[in-house]
């Protein structure tokens, strides 16, 4: 029947209709929608339709209708959705929220931070003091001569047009604070940041950090201070770590050591830290010396004690496998985001 064949027809041409914009939208919706339609003009050819067949000419004229109005609510909509894009610009509201960005520890922090930790456990409680010192508490008090070339300007940073205020050279200075306003026993620790001199280059800078220790109580001996420096390189580099005392000077003590934690030679991040040897130097430590105890004010025939210094860098280059010391004070983002899961 030709009436038929015009339905087909009609249903091919929706089919085929493509609308890409307001205006064939509008021509879509007057051809096969709007109040003359092609659909209604067929629609009233149903009197030539043979009785028998009126209600399958219906069912299939309905289904025309319904295949442009879908088609057209389709259009619509997408129709819409690009007005809505245009105008919040290239801005996708229904796309899931970016992670927030959170900061994380400096893995300079995060070695200091184990640190304090292990030495908070046997009682040592934190003191913090000043970064710009005199030259009093920096190195008279502890022993350290008038001429002993680490005075030299060379080696430690003065305030502009001062021959007294320096910025800590180590964090010993602590300890002459601390002696000076407290009374044994004493058993602290102090990390901070400490400047000298130096030439800026992959392996040393002009600022680095360090912990500091002291405890001074009645009867203390060397073996305390062993067995107390054993207990951390055990806690901090692993439970079979090995240590050796190096016999060494420093002003402030007598005896002086140097503490080594063994690496071994394995690694290759080992080798290069150790240059060669196995054995990681980590700090400088000994019996203080009953001087600085006296030019503190603490009793020297009825108190001792021993102190220790670490150097923080290099433990945090052995831990995190960082060849270039400038980069742990450059705050270059790409490097401090690689520490976001340690925190
Ligand atoms: N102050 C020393 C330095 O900066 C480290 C040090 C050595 C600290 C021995 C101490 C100590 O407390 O007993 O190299």
């Amino acid at each position: 029947m030709e009436v038929f064949d015009k339905i087909d027809s009609i249903a091919a041409s929706i089919e085929k209709y493509s609308i890409s914009s307001a205006a064939e939208l509008e021509a879509f919706r007057i051809q096969f929608l709007g109040s003359k339609n092609e659909i209604k003009d067929v629609f009233g050819e149903i009197k030539s339709v043979p009785n028998e067949q009126k209600k399958e000419f219906g069912q299939r004229v309905n289904a025309l209708k319904s295949a442009a109005e879908e088609k057209f609510a389709k259009a619509q909509e997408q129709m819409q959705s690009l007005l809505n894009k245009a105008s919040f610009g290239d801005l996708d509201l229904s796309a899931p929220a970016s992670d927030l960005q959170l900061g994380s520890r400096h893995p300079i922090s995060i070695v200091m931070n184990r640190m304090i930790d292990i030495f908070a456990r046997i009682g040592f409680v934190v003191a913090e003091e000043r970064e710009i010192e005199d030259d009093w508490h920096n190195f008279t008090a502890m022993n350290t001569p008038e001429d002993h070339p680490a005075r030299d300007m060379q080696d430690t940073f003065y305030l502009k047009d001062s021959t007294i205020n320096l910025l800590r050279t180590h964090t010993s200075s602590v300890q002459s604070r601390v002696m000076t306003s407290q009374q044994p026993p004493i058993r602290i620790i102090a990390p901070g940041r400490v400047y000298r001199n130096e030439t800026i280059s992959a392996r040393s800078h002009c600022q680095f950090h360090q912990v500091e220790g002291l405890y001074i109580d009645k009867k203390v001996s060397f073996a305390d201070m062993k067995q107390t420096l054993l207990y951390f390189a055990r806690e901090m580099y692993g439970e079979k770590t090995e240590i050796r005392l190096r016999p060494s000077f420093f002003p402030f003590t007598e005896p002086s050591a140097e503490m080594d934690v063994w690496l071994g030679m394995e690694t290759e991040s080992a080798r290069r830290l150790t240059k060669g040897t196995g054995w990681l130097e980590v700090l400088g430590c000994g019996m203080v010396d009953p001087q600085v105890l006296t030019n503190c004010g603490i009793d020297a025939n009825e108190y001792s004690g021993y102190a220790f210094g670490i150097g923080i860098e290099r433990s945090a280059m052995q831990m995190f496998n960082i060849n270039d010391i400038r980069l742990i004070f450059e705050n270059d983002v790409r490097f401090l985001r690689q520490f976001s899961s340690l925190i």
